[in-house]
């Protein structure tokens, strides 16, 4: 009897093999890339904390979006900054608001990109809170109008998928019904369900401008302790019609995905936030780290872990990097 008779090895000997046996692959197919669309034109302004993504005014989004289609993405998911903002976040829900007229542009320039539209008020809102202040705290259901109009405007433009990101108990209801009310019963949503109150999300609140002017956002966000309320966030998001649910952030909630992969037969996206983006890129200006490899290493274990969809600002760098 020859020893050991089993031998791991020999499928890893070249990479020929390596690809044969390879459980999991990494597609530009199921890429989200986010953008942040500011007002003004020939605007590139750069997120100082997020290097190599902009905050872009309309016209030059639409530029951004093309090459972006250009390399294979699907998919684009868009953020706004207003010109101005106020108590209410009137300008979320505003038809002529940032992200209503880049839906319209873009789509009229590339029919055939998706347009995502995240629905939430904190990037409005005076306060930066995703709901409306009622005797100092968020208050829930006089919030679920206001983004179920978010919504309506947003697929009125033209956007092909909205995504709910602002944790109010029931929204995903609230905007379904909108919706349907509205004829647009085949407008999926999705939501981000397992949404958790992390530190990683640092970079996106500077270039977004933010950041809640008082307190934080864990009356609404969750706890980056809690495991089984996931699973209860996502049960409750897909009762009330949620067609994709996402968990977010990714890397440090493997855990997550891989439970929800097991729990429920739905897409699950993940989100790669601006901070595991910003710490890739300020390791690699160091030299600390192999950026690209760590790029798509990152990546495939949030695939490996359960995700079929994957938002990153680094979208565009793996259309190239897989070429
Ligand atoms: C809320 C929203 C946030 C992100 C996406 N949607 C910020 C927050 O909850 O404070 C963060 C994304 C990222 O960090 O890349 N509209």
């Amino acid at each position: 009897m020859p020893f050991p008779i089993h031998r791991p090895r020999r499928l890893r000997r070249t990479e020929a093999l390596r690809g044969f046996v390879r459980e999991t692959r990494l597609s530009v197919r199921s890429l989200i890339y986010p953008l942040f669309v500011c007002p003004g034109t020939q605007v590139k302004s750069e997120i100082k904390s997020m290097p190599g993504n902009y905050r872009w005014s309309v016209d030059w989004l639409v530029e951004e979006c093309r090459s972006a289609y250009d390399l294979g993405i699907p998919a684009v998911i868009l953020f706004g900054i207003p010109e101005s903002k106020d108590e209410v976040g009137s300008g979320a829900y505003d038809p002529e608001g940032i992200v209503q007229r880049a839906v319209r542009a873009v789509k009229k320039a590339l029919p055939d990109l998706m347009v995502i539209c995240d629905v939430c008020l904190d990037e409005y809102t005076s306060h930066g809170h995703c709901g409306l202040i009622k005797d100092g705290e968020i208050d829930n259901d006089s919030t679920l109008p206001l983004l179920a109009k978010t919504a309506l405007t947003q697929v009125e433009a033209g956007a092909d998928i909205v995504a709910p990101s602002d944790m109010m108990d029931g929204r995903v209801g609230a905007i379904r019904t909108e919706l349907d009310a509205h004829g647009h019963t085949q407008v999926p949503i999705l939501a981000y369900s397992a949404k958790y109150a992390s530190a990683f999300y640092g970079p996106f609140r500077e270039a977004a401008d933010s950041a809640p002017k008082f307190g934080d956002r864990k009356s609404y966000q969750m706890d980056p302790a809690n495991q089984r309320e996931a699973m209860r966030e996502i049960a409750l998001d897909l009762e009330e019609g949620a067609d994709i649910i996402m968990v977010k952030p990714a890397l440090p909630y493997l855990d997550i995905i891989a439970l929800a992969r097991r729990e429920f037969d739905v897409p699950i996206a993940a989100y790669q936030v601006s901070g595991e983006f910003s710490l890739i890129e300020a390791a690699a200006r160091l030299a600390w780290i192999d950026r690209e490899r760590m790029i798509l290493e990152t990546l495939t274990s949030i695939r490996r872990a359960g995700a079929e969809i994957i938002l990153t600002y680094y979208a565009k760098e793996v259309a190239r990097l897989l070429g």
